[in-house]
This record gives structure tokens, C-alpha cells and sequence, in this order.
């Protein structure tokens, strides 16, 4: 049986909803408390047996590569001032599996997507976002490969999303359910106005694909906010072979936006060992200060 052994992060869009911080540097590098976005999907992947890891970049990415690179001036100095516990935290994202490519122009999801088909070759594979972080006991990556391994087909994932937001993303149009939460598709439509919605159960940052879907995006027009869209080639995918979706019912930091940005540093905050007391009382004070204010 074929394994899932590969997955590509795209890391080349312009990150125009954290301007002005992402005018010179990468949105994938802003921290959550102290470890980059970029490196949570890169954990989640190896979490689920991923093997390799395309990411693809653009312009101002330069330090997704050298975060996922050695620095020896850095780990001379730690090792000299003896602090051994920094030295591992930062050889830690040293020695992965990782490849870059650079997509030229930011055309869209699936443009950037298509950067991948030489990485890829003629294998089924992953995508996953770094706009959505996910958290459940088994990782959402590795629940699709698990689909995959059932099916030998595509699966994408999904979430119920208020009805009033379907035009925030890709919406599928579920035709049955079968086991697991695992749906057969009639159709992906990207970003529908909430009246055309065929359902509310939204794609989310992470797909299963079969190689197929390569020559589709060759030849895909623009779609969706004049780009070059990857659900509407799958939604051409599915017209030929079958494209299942998958439901998550974990919990989805959406940290592509301000306000989920915010939430998942609060709560990654709330469980990380040096910070996380100062912070409980730091809430609690600002909450009786906003009981307060009202
Ligand atoms: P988004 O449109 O949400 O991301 O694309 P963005 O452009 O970076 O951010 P905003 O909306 O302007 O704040 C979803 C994902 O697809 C990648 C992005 O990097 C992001 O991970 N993408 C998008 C590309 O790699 N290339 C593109 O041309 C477009």
C-alpha cells in the first residue's frame, strides 16, 4: 500500500491582515508566546509520520529557512555560557526533513500549491495551512491519512462554521454521510455569500490529495478573488475521482486572524511552564479591571 510520506506548506501569501508587521518579515514567523506559527504545523506533520516537508515560499521568507537551518555562532555562544536547555530547544528545528521553493507570485493557493508537483512526484500527499493550528489527541493530519488509508482517495477537512461566515472560506456541499464523520461530496465552492451556502461545514487548513489534482491546477483558470484557486480544482478532482471530507470535531485556533492569533497565545500561554502563573494572575486582574470599567 502507498504511504503518505509528504507534505507541503504554503508559506507564500502576503499576510495583508497583520500589516503592518508582515510588510518585511513572514506572518508563519510571529510567535505564539515563543515558538513561530510556521513551527507548529512543521510538528504536526512529523507527529503524523510525515517524512518530508515542502515549504513554499515568496518574497520576505528568508527567515522561515534560516529558522529551520543551524545558526553555529548562536549555538557556540550557548554552549559556551553553558545554557544546554536553549542549545537543544534551538537544534530541534535543525536537522528535519525540510525543502523550499519559491512561488514567484502570490496567484493563489492552488498556484502555490502547484509549485510542488516536481517535490511531490507521483505520490498522494498532504497540504497544511499555517493559518489554522489544531489541536485534538490524534493530529487532524494524521486522521486523514487514516482516512486515506481506508479509501485510497482524497479527503479534505472540514468544520461547521457560523452560516454568516461561509464566504470566508471553501464550503462543501455534503451529499451523505458515512462513517466517522466522513462525508461524500457533491461539490467545493470557494468562498460563497452565506444566501448561496450549500452547507456551513467549511474546508479548513489541511487536505489529503492525490497527485491527479497537478494537471488539474495546470490548467486552472482564476477563480475566487482573481486567484488561482485549489478548491476549485478539486471540486474538477472530484468529477473524476472520488474526494471524501473529513469532519474535525477538535479545537481550531484560526491564527491567520488578529482575534484567534490572540486566543491561541492566551491559552498556549495558560500551559506553558515559565509563564503560564504570572499570566493566570495577569488575567485575572484585567478581568476585575474590566468589571470596573462597565
Ligand atoms: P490566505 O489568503 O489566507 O493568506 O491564504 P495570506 O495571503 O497570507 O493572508 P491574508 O489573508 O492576506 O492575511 C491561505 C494560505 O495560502 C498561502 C498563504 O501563505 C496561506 O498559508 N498562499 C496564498 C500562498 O502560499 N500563495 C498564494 O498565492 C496565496
Amino acid at each position: 500500500m502507498v504511504k503518505v510520506r509528504k507534505a507541503v506548506i504554503p508559506a507564500a501569501g502576503l499576510g495583508t491582515r497583520f500589516l503592518p508587521a508582515t510588510k518585511a518579515m513572514a506572518k508563519e514567523m510571529l510567535p505564539i508566546v515563543d515558538k513561530p506559527t510556521i513551527q507548529f504545523i512543521v510538528e504536526e506533520a512529523i507527529a503524523s509520520g510525515i517524512e518530508d516537508i515542502l515549504i513554499v515560499t515568496g518574497k520576505s521568507k528568508r527567515s522561515i529557512e534560516d529558522h529551520f537551518d543551524s545558526n553555529i555562532e548562536l549555538e557556540e555562544h550557548l554552549r559556551q555560557q553553558g545554557k544546554n536547555d536553549l542549545l537543544d530547544l534551538i537544534k530541534q528545528t535543525a536537522n528535519l526533513n525540510l525543502y523550499f521553493v519559491r512561488q514567484p507570485y502570490p496567484k493563489g493557493l492552488g498556484h502555490a500549491v502547484l509549485q510542488a508537483k516536481a517535490f511531490v512526484g507521483n505520490e498522494p500527499f498532504v497540504v497544511m495551512l499555517g493559518d489554522d493550528i489544531m489541536e485534538d489527541e490524534v493530529p487532524l493530519t494524521k486522521q486523514l491519512i487514516d482516512v486515506y488509508d481506508q479509501t485510497h482517495a482524497s479527503n479534505i477537512a472540514v468544520m461547521e462554521v457560523p452560516h454568516e461566515e461561509t464566504s470566508k472560506y471553501g464550503i462543501i456541499a455534503p451529499e451523505r454521510q458515512l462513517d466517522d464523520g466522513v462525508y461524500n461530496v457533491e461539490r467545493f465552492v470557494e468562498k460563497p455569500k452565506p444566501e448561496e451556502a450549500p452547507s456551513n461545514l467549511a474546508i479548513i487548513g489541511r487536505y489529503l490529495l492525490t497527485p491527479e489534482i497537478f494537471t488539474i491546477l495546470e490548467n486552472q483558470q482564476p477563480g475566487a478573488g482573481n486567484e488561482i484557486q485549489l478548491t476549485d480544482a478539486i471540486d474538477t478532482l472530484n468529477k473524476t475521482q472520488r474526494v471524501f471530507a473529513k469532519r474535525f470535531d477538535g479545537k481550531r485556533y484560526d491564527v491567520g486572524s488578529k482575534i484567534g492569533f490572540m486566543e491561541m497565545s492566551i491559552e498556549y500561554g495558560l500551559k506553558h511552564p515559565q509563564i503560564s502563573q504570572d499570566l493566570k494572575e495577569l488575567i485575572k486582574d484585567l478581568g476585575h479591571r474590566l468589571e470596573n470599567e462597565e
